[in-house]
């Protein structure tokens, strides 16, 4: 449903886009994860068609976007990372002004139901001017804007900032609803329990360039799992750590006082471990599952390509 295809916006002293390259399937949501200028919002922006690539294309439904830009403006779902408003406007007069702009119909009752709908939801009261409206006020304004029309395609661009945590919630769970009903999503942060808790697939977004795309459920379950172990004794903590050499298991944090392992492994080693374990006596044994944040650390630190990409 979206394709972006080897776009390159070149602003200069390396700052940019370069042959960024993805797609997201119909009824998928993709997070766009990175920091800080790493090219997030420019990448959205071609896809809206407001920006002309100097290489490569966006594709959406299949009409470039940037050839077709009017035709995008309707028809799909964009929440900006940053809310400009215009000046002198109340918050209904810009919903309105909206609605022209995405080519609602002004007796389009469908339309008017989601508005009030949205309004009751996020809790804003539009009466007011637009530009006196706090950050959250702004940004509950375009979630508005965005979702009125009901479009099948969501562009949304850092969509939490700006809230509160009850409102950051409130969206989330308001998108978690759009992906039942079949929407596709892209959906750019730089929180990770925003995109753990979204999305189906990950692609990582680095100096303008995209350094690894995966699924979310690899993240949660086919890198490593983390063990900690505590021994009855140091003496039996002992014994496993020369068995661990032997076999090659990696080790991390040793506590000798309190007889505490911490085991990396592989997620095919598992069963390894726990064979061995039953030899030995267990105080006890807890696992953790490897988080996004660590893994995208891992890249940002190690700046290299990862196994899994
Ligand atoms: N219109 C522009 N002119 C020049 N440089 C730009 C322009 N837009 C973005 N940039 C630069 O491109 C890089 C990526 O920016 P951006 O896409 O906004 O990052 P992100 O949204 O991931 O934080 C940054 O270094 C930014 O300064
Ligand atoms: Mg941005």
């Amino acid at each position: 449903m979206i394709e972006v295809k080897k776009l390159t916006k070149d602003y200069g002293h390396g700052r940019g886009i370069f042959d960024v390259d993805f797609s997201v399937n119909q009824g998928e949501t993709l997070g766009f994860l990175g920091p800080n200028g790493a090219g997030k919002s420019t990448t959205m922006r071609h896809l809206m068609g407001f920006s002309k690539p100097h290489s490569g294309c966006a594709i959406i439904d299949g009409n470039d976007t940037w050839k077709k830009h009017s035709l995008i403006i309707k028809s799909v779902g964009y929440l900006p990372g940053e809310v400009n408003l215009p000046d002198g406007l109340k918050g209904y007069e810009f919903i309105n002004m909206m609605k022209g702009l995405r080519g609602i119909r002004k007796n389009d009752t469908e339309a008017d139901k989601k508005v009030k709908e949205l309004l009751e939801r996020f809790e804003l009261e539009p009466s007011g001017d637009v530009k006196r409206m706090s950050i959250g006020e702004k940004r509950k304004l375009a979630v508005v804007t965005a979702f009125m029309s009901d479009p099948d395609v969501l562009l949304l661009d850092e969509p939490t900032s700006g809230l509160d945590p009850l409102m950051q919630e409130r969206f989330i769970e308001f998108i978690r609803e759009e992906k039942k009903k079949g929407k596709t999503i892209l959906l750019s942060s730089h929180i990770f329990s925003e995109v753990e808790a979204l999305c189906d697939r990950i692609a990582i977004i680095k100096d303008g360039k995209l350094i690894s795309t995966i699924d979310a459920a690899d993240v949660k379950h086919g890198l490593k799992n983390i063990f900690t172990i505590r021994f009855q004794n140091q003496k039996g903590m002992e014994e496993f750590l020369d068995k661990t050499s032997e076999d090659k298991l990696e080790t991390g944090d040793i506590d000798r006082e309190k007889a505490e392992v911490v085991l990396t492994i592989d997620n095919n080693e598992t069963n390894k471990v726990i064979r061995l374990l039953s030899f030995f006596k267990i105080r006890s044994f807890t696992e953790h599952s490897i988080t996004l944040e660590e893994f995208f650390m891992h890249f940002y630190k190690n700046d290299k390509k990862f196994a899994l990409s």
